[in-house]
């Protein structure tokens, strides 16, 4: 069973808690989404020690405890300043990984500090979820609190490990992904409608799949469409489709399912389909105006350009009139793209997910979900 952070006696919450965030975006709406979590613990737990990662670091060494050589727009330096900012309470930024060190830091500091360490992808362990970095973290602090839900979906140290060696706990926006996602998937009110766009198709399949029987509608842009309609023997030209056999197959398959729906006209540019037509947009918003469950991944044209973005703001905007349907989108570019023109305010949930969406909405199991699923914690390690 998963212990959710709200569903816990303040008690409990008392000693010094090691908080997993997911700041990997270019802006901060990921951090935006778990404020509640950090001010809740601010003031329950006697200290904070956030960890988090971003991007994919290669080429930089660890010397003396110290990261060396990885690009600085992957150091989490400016994380620290931003959050700060936002709760309005200092977060001391920790730049090395001496775990002694940082331990007794945190001991000496006053109730109620803040820390946050360096990306943890800076070390080998993280990735290779490797016990005995994960135990290290853990040294540091009395409980653990999932609420990094976009990496859920990767065995990391501080995602799956750690949980191993701490009383651990589902944070505030974790609890509102499960439900919100859950909603989507168990006993959907109908009709239920899926648009997935996005250049690949491949990401994508595994939703198809769960919601095969399903969903009422599966509304189709993007690589996926052009695939389908390239399968029909439309000539794409220089448009963007995928060519691996295995996923062609698959698509084949999805094509000949009558609750797929894909666009019939285009807005081409210099040979390649760029965004869907008038006609493709009437019929997406018939469907999206019908609906009770709407679940929207990946953007429909190229989105980066307003002459491109039509399709997207059109069908933003049609689910954000109806307002009977539970309505929910996740996705990096997506997400970014809805908060650029100010649409994201359309819907009933917006996952901080982008591939741990795609994989909890596929019905995967996710490590991190698992990790705090699994009976829990005694390893003594402080
Ligand atoms: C994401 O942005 O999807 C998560 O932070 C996971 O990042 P990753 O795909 O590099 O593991």
């Amino acid at each position: 069973m998963i212990k959710y952070l709200s569903k816990t006696p303040r008690k409990a919450l008392s000693g010094v808690a090691l908080l997993r965030l997911d700041f990997n975006t270019k802006d901060d709406w990921r951090m935006q989404a778990v404020l509640p979590t950090v001010r809740l613990l601010a003031k329950t737990a006697s200290k904070v020690v956030i960890v988090s990662h971003r991007g994919r670091p290669e080429g930089g060494e660890i010397v003396n405890g110290m990261p060396k050589g990885f690009p600085a727009n992957l150091h989490l330096n400016r994380d620290a300043k931003l959050l700060a900012k936002l709760i309005k309470h200092k977060v001391k930024f920790v730049s090395h990984f001496r775990f002694g060190e940082i331990k007794a830091m945190v001991a000496r500091a006053p109730k109620g500090s803040v820390f946050l360490l360096d990306n943890l992808r800076f070390l080998k362990g993280e990735e290779a979820n490797d016990p005995a970095f994960a135990r290290e973290l853990a040294s540091l602090a009395d409980f653990y609190v999932n609420d990094a839900f976009a990496v859920d979906h990767r065995a990391n140290a501080s995602v799956a490990a750690v949980t191993k060696f701490l009383p651990s706990y589902a944070g505030l926006e974790l609890e509102a992904e499960i439900a919100s996602l859950s909603k989507a998937m168990v006993k959907p009110a109908h009709p239920l409608v899926l648009i997935l766009g996005g250049a690949k198709a491949s990401d994508k399949l595994g939703v198809i799949a769960f919601f095969k029987r399903k969903a009422d509608w599966f509304l189709l842009g993007g690589g996926s469409a052009n695939s389908i309609l390239a399968l029909q023997g439309m000539d794409v030209k220089q448009s963007f489709k995928e060519s691996d056999p295995k996923i062609l197959a698959t698509l084949a398959a999805v094509a000949k399912q009558k609750n797929v729906v894909v666009p019939e006209d285009f807005v081409w540019h210099k040979g390649a389909i760029l965004d869907m037509g008038p006609e493709s947009i009437a019929l997406f918003r018939k469907r999206i105006s019908g609906a009770k469950t709407i679940i929207w991944s990946g953007p429909l044209g190229l989105i980066e350009k307003k002459a491109y973005a039509k399709a997207s703001i059109a069908v933003a905007q049609a689910i954000g009139r109806n307002k009977k349907a539970f309505s929910l989108s996740g996705g990096g570019e997506t997400v970014m793209f809805l908060k650029k023109y100010r649409l994201d305010k359309n819907f009933s949930f917006i996952s901080t997910g982008g591939g741990a969406m795609l994989d909890f909405l596929a019905g995967e199991k996710l490590p991190g979900i698992e990790a705090l699923n699994t009976p829990q914690a005694t390893l003594k390690v402080r």
